[in-house]
């Protein structure tokens, strides 16, 4: 039995209701289907440019979500202004760049070092635990220990992305590597992008894993097979596996 929690990214429900500009499928509703199916928290993320969640979501989720509420955000003062009203139990920050379709890679902590470590602290004053999207690079897990961020979130893109055996054996190797690392220096450990039904089993024995952030392959089932049967099916392949 896997004790690896599942939290939901429910986005691109919302990205299917901007599609139209109305009310439907509203996130929030999406939210609760996925919490009372196995999912231990969800997850949302804040952009710049509003492309899919918006600011009354952020605030709507707040009062349902009853596992992990992790709000995802760029190094924006904006944001940041929102997400310190809105009280997520977790913020996770994330490089964004406008023209990207999604996040794409981790967070450069180096160059932006000083200002990850205000936030954290910033974050920590209210209670809010802090998450660092990182590449699986060894440089990065110790920065951002040293940030005081309380997890780091391995960008696991390319391992999903990844052509062949040899390929997926070589990026899951890094996710591993840089994971014992996280764990010898006591930072903790999420991982995500890219996940689905096929690609989650693999990694799941990652040294110290505790979440895993998984959002396109279960709102993509959810089409064909319900919100409920995608998201137990992922909780399945979780529990499972290990
Ligand atoms: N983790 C982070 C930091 C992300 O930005 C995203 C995408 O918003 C995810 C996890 C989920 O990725 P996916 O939608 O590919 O499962």
């Amino acid at each position: 039995m896997s004790h690896v929690q599942l939290c939901v990214n429910v986005d691109h429900i919302a990205t299917l209701r901007q599609a139209r500009g109305g009310n439907e499928p509203d996130p929030v509703q999406g939210a609760i289907i996925c919490e009372e199916h196995g999912a231990a928290g969800i997850t949302v993320h804040l952009r710049e440019d509003r492309r899919h969640i918006q600011d009354h979501d952020v605030f709507s989720l707040r009062k349902v979500v009853k596992g992990k509420y992790n709000l995802e955000m760029a190094l924006s003062d904006e944001i940041i202004e929102i997400a310190l009203k809105v009280k997520p139990d977790q913020i996770t920050l994330v490089p964004e760049k406008r023209q990207e379709i999604t996040t794409e890679g981790g967070l450069d902590v180096k160059t932006n070092f000083k200002r990850i470590c205000e936030i954290v602290s910033l974050f920590h004053r209210e209670n809010i635990l802090v998450s660092l999207f990182i590449e699986p690079e060894e440089e990065a897990v110790k920065l951002s220990k040293e940030s005081g961020a309380d997890f780091i979130e391995l960008h696991t893109g390319t391992y999903c992305n990844a052509k062949g055996k040899d390929a997926i054996e070589k990026e899951k190797r890094r996710l591993f590597h840089a994971a014992s690392i996280a764990r010898n220096i006591s930072i903790r450990v999420n991982a995500g992008h890219g996940l689905n039904y096929i690609n989650t089993a693999p990694i799941l024995i990652m040294p110290g894993l505790e979440e895993l952030n998984i959002g396109h392959s279960i709102i993509s089932r959810s089409i064909f097979t319900g919100l409920a049967n995608a998201v137990s099916e992922l909780v399945q392949i979780i529990n499972e596996n290990k």
